[in-house]
């Protein structure tokens, strides 16, 4: 079997297992953990997710990040992406409309979390996503993403809902202060 077909295989059997455990159930912090766990089982499969089948963006790109699709239900649910980035990434304090979890296989990628406040958001924590460890989010859950340049990031993005989906994930412009809305992802690359 090639390399391309064992990626699709697990990628399948992961998110199928996914489905079945969700099926039924609420989404809270409990049951996204499944999720997390059966990404971080993904992860572990480190040879068949390296930087040659997905790389980052060119040294001439404008972006230093970017998404590879990697499995998406008909109804547009359980979006799964392999998300690359090399050089500095500071995404501002953004929701999703969705839940999302967010699990590592390379690099490092810091998550702050935020409450809202009166102004702007106020932080209550962070996390970084690495190797073994993810991050849980439900729809309404702020966090802001952070990583340093010199080490590229490779890294599991799973979402309810397919990005192309969302157009209405907002996030706190600090420089504008004040709430503004992302436009919906419209270049995500598929996997191969
Ligand atoms: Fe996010």
């Amino acid at each position: 079997m090639s390399k391309e077909q064992q990626r699709r295989e697990a990628v399948q059997q992961a998110v199928g297992r996914i489905r079945d455990q969700l099926q039924g159930r609420e989404i809270s912090k409990e049951t996204l953990s499944i999720v997390e766990a059966e990404l971080i089982k993904l992860a572990n499969k480190e040879d068949l997710f390296s930087f040659e089948d997905f790389p980052p963006p060119s040294d001439e790109d404008p972006r230093s990040s970017c998404l590879y699709r990697l499995s998406e239900d008909e109804d547009h649910g359980l979006a799964l992406y392999a998300n690359v980035a090399d050089g500095k990434v500071d995404a501002p304090p953004h929701d999703h409309t969705t839940w999302a979890v967010i699990v590592g296989l390379k690099g490092q990628e810091e998550n702050r979390f935020y409450d809202k406040a009166a102004t702007g958001v106020s932080q209550k924590g962070s996390a970084v996503v690495e190797k073994g460890k993810g991050v849980c989010l439900l729809a309404d859950d702020i966090h802001s993403i952070h990583i340093r340049k010199g080490e590229p990031v490779l890294n599991f993005h799973m979402y309810g809902l397919a990005l192309e989906q969302l157009h209405n994930r907002r996030y706190w412009s600090e420089p504008k202060q004040e709430w503004k809305v992302f436009p919906a992802h419209v270049d995500i690359r598929d996997a191969r």
